[in-house]
């Protein structure tokens, strides 16, 4: 199928040798992860970042995830300890974020870590984003690829919704497979998770053989992930509701509900994972289709269904 948005590329050696080169000019991409797509830039240049919180529109309090390809290139710019090695072998690469201790001399740019003296780090397993990475001597600060508070892009077409011309390349990796952002687990004291996602609490608790907390609180700016207001479709949103009118939008999940024109179901089967999946597709298709109210039935609270919760209510704020 032919493009009809000239910033979409295919994946071939040509289009990535010229993601690579633009990456080391300090300019910025679109890129797959298996989460979301994320904008990708070179995260020891100030220049890069700063493009990137321009365009996203985000505070800049608001610290961006730090990605890596090797162990050796990540000592570089954090403190590790046992917390993380345990966890970094158990699910690396893979959708999770580390919050570690910043060392001294890293050569991140301030920006990027918000001033903090600890830092976001993920090692992305999607095969396309690895060879970009493999490609170059620095790590890229890779944000979800949306307007700073909207819904995250699991599509290239997505991100070209969010940003239009104002990124000059956009990689199709086609739909994302897991569709909702990384847990964020802080591990710079007492594990704390700080954004959950579909490696859960008990996946965690489990790899390091103790409770782990979610944390509620909002200290400081541990994850504005917590901030209250996020992923909005920018859609007035009813949770927990048994029934929708026909001009509303109703986001349901199982076979008991009925099909319908205003029916949207995120899985049919009663699949978590499928829901995940389809959660920010739908919201984006709800807001295209330019309802004006989102009724969402209830949702199960285990495994993914919390990061679902979570960032349903969070839409919903
Ligand atoms: O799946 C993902 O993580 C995607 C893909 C593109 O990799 N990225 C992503 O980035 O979701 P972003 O910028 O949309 O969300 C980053 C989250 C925010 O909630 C931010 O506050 C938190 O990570 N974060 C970053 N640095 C932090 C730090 N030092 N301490 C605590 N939280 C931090
Ligand atoms: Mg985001």
């Amino acid at each position: 199928m032919k493009n009809i948005y000239s910033n979409i590329f295919k994946v071939n050696n040509k289009n990535l040798s010229k993601v690579i080169n633009y990456l080391k000019k300090k300019e910025l991409v679109g890129v797959p992860t298996e989460t979301v797509y994320g904008l990708a830039g070179n995260a020891y240049s100030s220049k890069a970042v700063k493009k990137i919180y321009f365009l996203k529109e985000r505070p800049y309090k608001n610290p961006l995830i730090i990605h890596y390809f090797t162990l050796e290139q990540l000592k570089k710019d954090v403190e590790l300890n046992n917390n993380f090695f345990k966890l970094y072998k158990r699910f690396s690469p893979g959708p999770i974020t580390f919050v570690l201790k910043k060392k001294k001399n890293s050569l991140l740019s301030k920006m990027a870590t918000g001033n903090l003296n600890t830092v976001a780090v993920r090692f992305p397993k999607n095969k396309i984003l690895v060879k970009i990475l493999k490609s170059l001597s620095f790590p890229l600060a890779i944000p979800s690829a949306n307007k700073s508070s909207r819904i995250s892009p699991v599509s290239a077409q997505d991100v070209v919704q969010e940003f239009h011309r104002s990124i000059k390349i956009i990689l199709d990796g086609g739909s994302c497979r897991i569709g909702l952002e990384s847990t964020v687990v802080d591990l710079t004291s007492r594990p704390r998770i700080l954004r959950p996602g579909l490696i859960s609490l008990a996946d965690i608790s489990k790899a390091l053989n103790k409770k782990i907390i979610i944390s509620k609180v909002l200290r400081k700016i541990k994850a504005p992930g917590m901030l209250k207001r996020h992923y909005s479709p920018g859609i007035p949103m009813k949770l927990n509701q048994i029934k929708a009118k026909k001009n509303e939008a109703f986001i349901v999940f199982g076979k008991k509900y009925k099909k319908g024109k205003n029916i949207f179901n995120l899985s049919y089967k009663s699949n978590l994972n499928e829901a995940a999946r389809n959660l920010y597709k739908t919201l984006r298709l709800i807001k295209n289709k330019n309802y004006k109210m989102i009724c969402v039935s209830s949702i199960p609270e285990n495994g993914i269904g919390l990061a679902i919760n979570d960032r349903l209510s969070r839409a919903a704020n």
